[in-house]
């Protein structure tokens, strides 16, 4: 029997294929979870991913879906459930290209919002669907971004998004905790991942973004794990609605 604060869980984490998903669901793993590791085109470090889980003797697989498709999402949920009932999701999936506001167009904002608001409402009311008929509760984490409270150039269509994030999880929260569910968010600030490649690439800015944050680094994936687990663990069973931000103190200035 595995140790740790999600022994016995089952874990679905999206865009677990690279950055913060990848950390997320190896920290679960770590945990003690099982965990159905989700992708869209990178099939091989998602396969990779899980292998790395099952050499720590837990279970793991894959699962592909384009998150903005409700009838793949469907289908990666019904994949998921025959590997038991699922009690952690999270709904990491997401994406975004900066653009000015005056030259953002209708098919970038519908790629953004889809991809960031409708994803993780499909993912999430999906899952809780399958939590409520299992009748044994659970907790969903969405991954929001400090974008939801604080702007910065050329983000509009993400910021709107992920301030939806935010009221989608506290809607979700108070519908769903009669039912036992659990639904938080956590906000990332600055972490190096493939979204944030090109400010990590060019040394001025990313000393410029540095300088705002008061302990004084950016992010890694790593970074993430703690507000993760402590979501999808017991530890929070008192905790709904509420978003945990993660930002090296870049939002209290
Ligand atoms: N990095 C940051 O500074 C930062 C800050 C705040 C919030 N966030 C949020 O953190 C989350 C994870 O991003 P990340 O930084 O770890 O970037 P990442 O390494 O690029 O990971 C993004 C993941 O989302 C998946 N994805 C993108 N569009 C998808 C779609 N339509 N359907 C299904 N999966 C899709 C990707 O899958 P494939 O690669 O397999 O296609 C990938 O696994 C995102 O929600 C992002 O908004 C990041």
């Amino acid at each position: 029997m595995a140790e740790g604060r999600l022994a016995g869980r089952i874990a679905l984490v999206t865009g677990a294929s690279s950055g913060i998903g990848e950390a997320i669901a190896l920290g679960f793993a770590r945990e003690g979870a099982d965990v159905i590791v989700h992708y869209r085109t990178r099939q091989r470090e998602a396969e990779e991913i899980a292998e790395e889980i099952r050499g720590m003797g837990q279970r793991a697989r894959t699962v592909q879906a384009d998150i903005v498709d409700a009838g793949q999402v469907a289908q990666m949920l019904t994949e998921a459930a025959t590997f038991g009932p699922l009690s952690i999701v999270v709904c990491n999936a997401g994406t975004h290209r900066r653009v000015p506001f005056l030259e953002i167009d209708e098919a970038m904002w519908d790629w953004v919002l889809d991809t960031d608001l409708k994803g993780p409402f499909l993912v999430g009311q999906g899952a809780a669907r399958q939590m409520v008929q299992n009748g044994t509760g659970g907790s969903i984490i969405a991954t929001s971004s400090v974008s939801a409270h604080s702007a910065q150039p050329e983000l509009v269509h993400y910021q709107a998004a992920k301030a939806g994030v935010a009221m989608l999880v506290r809607g979700m929260a108070l519908e769903l905790a009669p039912h036992g569910i659990r639904v938080n968010a956590i906000a990332p600030g600055l972490v190096e991942t493939n979204l944030t490649t090109r400010i990590f690439r060019t040394p001025d800015v990313l000393a410029g973004r540095v300088s705002r944050i008061p302990l004084g680094r950016a992010g890694q994936p790593a970074d993430m794990v703690g507000a993760a687990i402590f979501l999808a663990s017991d530890e929070s069973a008192w905790t709904t609605g509420t978003t945990i931000t993660v930002d090296g103190g870049f939002s209290v200035t």
